[in-house]
């Protein structure tokens, strides 16, 4: 109840002046286009995200603004990017999806030393896939992105599909205070130990949205990155039929969502494709019902008065071009099996080591991930791997590998239609996702728990392809 009431507590007391979505090129004063170096700035920052009427937001951000610039580069193209940490605290930047080179990967300790205070890193890779991404923090990450650090990273087709307008929604979700201010107390060792820390305030691109406006007869692709630290979403697009049409930036089979509602973990994506119908004026809410009783309207999209912008849905292909994925030979692939263990009422309870409250087969890293950890698996060079995430535990995980897209199996020992790939994969209390991959990334990679707090406190682990 508290997260409803929270959020009616902001909706009635502000004034809601931006629009909840922004197209992406309208972030045009913060967009960036590579090869040429761009500078990001990690800092404390102030944010208007519940009206201007209420008191800024202290945050930290890339930037300057809470999420971090759009960041654009041409599939295949050069990206560089120079990082300048003005926190009082180590940082680095992880590049979340894209398959780039190991020393790349924003690890600390594991895959670069920490960026320290005052400090630079420049990244620079070539990204294969086209596709919708997104950039964090991958030090004290718990923190770090629950105060703000988080963007999306956008890699262009070279012939995207054919649409009237591009939207993006960067989601977050905030635990503020009555005067806005994010609240203290990160890493309570009983929300680490269920769903995470859940926030009482969601917002779209960094405000609490107000209605997006939307044409009749428009074609939109709609962008979504769940960049929440905990909060799983279950979107429910009222009187429309989207179309999923890439999961996690790699294109799919186009399809509506499955039962109705598109369900993205922490650090998952979607690309929809959104036709508009004939219904100037009218309004139509999009709804987050993955808690049930504490369903609440994300946005709503409001039909512009006008003329439709045309008669007929426009008859062109949805379909994205594929990327350059390795495909997995499961004839020749070697099989491994990770049990996700722990959390209230999975046994080890809060009682484990090091603050740990989570395992995977017995082991839990914790923290920024201790690196003197034997590895949880190293794995043969191109070879396929099919690894069996099974979940003992009552809650669920986003499950996220670093430099792979793995190709989604089975879940509970069904086959999964169509080719699903990602990078982060929910797994439901109790159930058991197989993925298939091509180990063909050399390097030490993280594969961990996106609910910030699992993460820290256990539920990651490293895969040494070698
Ligand atoms: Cu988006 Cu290791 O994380
Ligand atoms: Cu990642
Ligand atoms: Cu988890």
């Amino acid at each position: 109840p508290l997260e409803l009431t929270r959020r009616q507590f902001w909706k009635a007391g502000g004034a809601l002046a931006l629009a909840g979505a922004l197209p992406a090129r309208g972030h045009a004063a913060t967009a960036t286009s590579a090869p040429a170096s761009l500078r990001l700035t990690a800092a404390p920052a102030r944010a208007s995200m519940v009206g201007d009427d209420h008191p800024a937001t202290a945050v930290w951000a890339y930037g300057g603004s809470v999420p971090g610039p759009v960041l654009r580069v041409r599939q295949g193209a050069r990206f560089r990017a120079v990082v300048e940490n003005r926190l009082d605290e180590d940082t680095t930047v992880h590049w979340h999806g894209i398959r780039l080179p190991n020393a790349m990967d924003g690890v600390p300790g594991l895959t670069q030393p920490p960026i320290r205070p005052g400090a630079r890193f420049t990244y620079e890779f070539t990204p294969p896939d086209a596709g919708t991404f997104w950039y964090h923090p991958h030090d004290n990450s718990l923190v770090q992105q629950g105060r703000g650090l988080a963007g999306a990273l956008i890699v262009e087709e070279a012939e995207p599909p054919r649409v009237d307008r591009e939207l993006l929604w960067v989601i977050q979700d905030w635990r503020l205070t009555r005067d806005a201010q994010v609240a203290l107390g990160f890493g309570g060792r009983m929300e680490a130990a269920m769903a995470g820390r859940l926030g009482n305030t969601v917002t779209v691109n960094g405000r609490v949205p107000d209605d997006v406006p939307v044409r009749a007869g428009e074609r939109v692709r709609l962008r979504i990155v769940n960049a929440a630290t905990a909060r799983i979403v279950a979107l429910r697009f009222e009187g429309h039929r989207p179309l999923v049409v890439a999961l996690d930036g790699q294109p799919c089979e186009p399809h509506e969502p499955v039962g109705g509602r598109l369900l993205l973990g922490p650090a998952m994506r979607a690309d929809l494709i959104l036709d508009m119908a004939d219904r100037p004026g009218s309004r139509h809410a999009v709804i987050d019902g993955f808690h049930d009783r504490l369903a609440y309207e994300l946005v709503a999209l409001a039909y512009e008065r006008g003329a439709p912008l045309r008669e007929h849905a426009l008859d062109a292909s949805v379909r994205l071009p594929p990327n350059p994925l390795p495909q997995p030979d499961l004839a020749t692939a070697e099989r491994h099996e990770l049990v996700l263990q722990g959390g209230m009422m999975g046994g080890m309870g809060m009682m484990g080591m090091r603050g740990a409250a989570w395992a995977i087969n017995g082991m839990s890293m914790t923290g920024k991930g201790d690196t003197h950890m034997p590895p949880l698996l190293s794995l043969a060079r191109r070879r396929t791997c099919v690894l069996s995430l099974r979940n003992e535990t009552a809650w669920w995980h986003p499950m996220h590998l670093h430099g792979h897209s793995f190709l989604v199996l089975m879940r509970n020992g069904t086959a999964v239609a169509g080719a699903e790939w990602g990078d982060t994969v929910l797994v439901e209390p109790r159930q058991t996702v197989e993925v298939a991959f091509v180990a063909d990334n050399p390097g030490a990679w993280m594969l961990h728990c996106h609910v910030m707090d699992h993460e820290v406190s256990g539920l990651m682990g490293v895969l040494r392809v070698a």
